[in-house]
């Protein structure tokens, strides 16, 4: 069955030598902090503000990622309580840029809206964000 992604584009890069392992994969601590960087853009314009990284879970890595292939990050909110948020992350690439599309990663990351001081601080109600946030289907960001 043909896989398909869940969520927004959110980021896009191209995997380079200066990312990989002693075996010459890309490490799985680079594919990560793209899958951060991308969460926390998404949770970001959910909590319209300044948010942070609490937890991650549930990360599977899936398959491996190469030297030249382009790494995709799809985001979703897939929970926001009163000041944290679940954003569902996936990871895909481009066999060295231009072949098969594959889902390598996916996990949930656990954002904390905060305010200057960095204390919790409430997300606003999804009446009051801009359309943008809600709107899967476009490709602004
Ligand atoms: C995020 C942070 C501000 C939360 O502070 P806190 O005193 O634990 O805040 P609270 O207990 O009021 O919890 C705030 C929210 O976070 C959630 N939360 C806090 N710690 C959590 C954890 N470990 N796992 C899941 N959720 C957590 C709470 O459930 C609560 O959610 P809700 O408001 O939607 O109900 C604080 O833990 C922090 O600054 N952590 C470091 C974050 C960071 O530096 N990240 C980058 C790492 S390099």
């Amino acid at each position: 069955m043909k896989e398909v992604t869940r969520g927004r584009l959110t980021t896009r890069t191209i995997a380079m030598p200066s990312d990989t392992n002693p075996a010459g994969d890309i490490f799985g601590g680079w594919v990560l902090s793209q899958m951060d960087i991308a969460a926390g853009i998404c949770a970001g314009q959910r909590a319209q503000g300044r948010v942070v990284t609490v937890a991650v879970d549930s990360m599977s890595f899936i398959r491996p990622v190469r030297v030249g292939d382009i790494l995709g990050v799809y985001t979703e909110v897939a929970y926001s309580g009163r000041t944290s948020m679940d954003i569902h992350v996936e990871a895909w690439v481009r066999r060295g840029r231009i072949g098969q599309r594959e889902r390598v990663t996916e996990a949930t990351f656990k954002f904390v809206s905060i305010d200057e001081d960095g204390a919790p601080t409430p997300i606003p109600d999804e009446k009051d964000l801009p359309t943008y946030v809600l709107d899967n289907n476009n490709c602004e960001f």
